[in-house]
């Protein structure tokens, strides 16, 4: 019998705090930033973003939201035998924030760690824990993507500061004698590490370099846009499919030009986009579980749906994975 993953339930957590770009520009204004809603939905497509309190972690938010594909997929957290959190924002240098959330979920004994493949890293998790149920090592996986960016925010860079968010996304991942997980493709350049990044690290007790978040965002634009269609064209010649198979594109809620470019190099109409940047904002690894717990719970995708995830970000990293829901 071939073995393959199938995805049995989702979930999201967004931290309380809701702060709208007119609330986060009268803010900047007290520093002496100037920005507008104006120019943030004009440019990003981005209305609002959540952040979470001081003292709540990634794996907090991680847990919230696997508790909720938990219940969605009818499952106690006993019966997981893995779990991969993806995560640029980690509760601390270690141990993983997958062994801090297995703890909160009251289990103990499996597989957890983390992977770190910065807003690529949901597309590059699910795709690990895919492989390690096809070859037998997981039955059931909880995958999660969780952030808490506004950690890593320079508040005195009005070019970044305004674009991301906080929160978390998860889903279950079952073994399956149907697919389930149909492809996935996935990549990284590393000579472009200076586009994107937190230049920082811990040494001798000290923080040296600068832990905050740098970005090129018009370097990361236009690699953006090339590289998601060619990762989705990929992946669906991996799957023996073609764009009209695909019923829902849910990519990394970055920018929605980016977004909506890239629907547009794969000829889909903007409906089957599935958008959530606008009131999430970029909450890089947890932006792909996050819109899709949401596009579930809204009823728009539906059991069988072909879905395209698409991430995209920092390292240069990039992959897609193509599922039947
Ligand atoms: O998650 C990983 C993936 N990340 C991304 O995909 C991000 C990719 N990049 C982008 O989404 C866009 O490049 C940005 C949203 C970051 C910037 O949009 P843009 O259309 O590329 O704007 P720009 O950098 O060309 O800046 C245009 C103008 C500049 O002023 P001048 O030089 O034309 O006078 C900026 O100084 O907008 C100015 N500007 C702002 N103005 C008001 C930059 N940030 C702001 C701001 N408010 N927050």
């Amino acid at each position: 019998m071939t073995r393959y993953s199938r995805i049995t339930g989702t979930g999201s957590y967004l931290p309380p705090r809701r702060v709208t770009n007119a609330e986060l520009a009268a803010e900047l204004s007290g520093r002496g930033i100037e920005t507008s809603d104006e120019w943030i939905v004009e440019r990003t497509g981005i209305r609002a973003r959540h952040f979470a309190a001081p003292d709540v972690t990634a794996s907090d938010l991680g847990a919230q939201a696997a508790r909720q594909a938990l219940d969605a997929a009818g499952l106690p957290a006993s019966q997981i035998d893995l779990i991969i959190v993806a995560t640029s924002t980690p509760d601390m240098v270690f141990p993983s924030a997958a062994c801090i959330l297995q703890n909160k979920l009251g289990i103990a004994g499996c597989a957890a760690f983390d992977v770190q493949a910065v807003c690529s890293g949901f597309v590059y998790a699910l795709t690990i824990a895919d492989s390690m149920i096809r070859c037998g090592a997981a039955r059931k996986a909880l995958v999660i993507g969780s952030e808490v960016f506004s950690r890593i925010l320079d508040f005195d860079d009005r070019t970044t500061c305004v674009l991301f968010g906080d929160g978390a996304g998860a889903v279950v991942l079952e073994e399956s004698d149907t697919p389930g997980i149909l492809a996935s493709d996935l990549h990284a350049d590393g000579k472009h590490v200076g586009i994107l990044c937190v230049p920082g690290s811990v040494s001798g007790g000290k923080v040296t370099g600068t832990p905050l978040l740098k970005m090129d965002g018009q370097a990361v634009f236009k690699l953006a846009v090339g590289v998601l269609e060619s990762a989705a064209r990929a992946t669906l010649a991996k799957a023996g499919k073609t764009e009209a198979d695909i019923d829902w594109l849910i990519p990394h809620q970055a920018n929605i030009r980016i977004m909506q470019g890239t629907a547009k190099k794969l000829k889909l109409p903007m409906e089957k986009l599935v958008v959530t940047v606008d009131q999430h904002g970029n909450t890089s690894a947890a932006s792909i579980p996050l819109a899709l717990d949401a596009a579930v719970r809204a009823g728009n995708v539906k059991k069988g749906d072909t879905l395209m995830l698409e991430g995209v970000g920092g390292g240069f990293t990039w992959g897609a994975v193509l599922l039947d829901f």
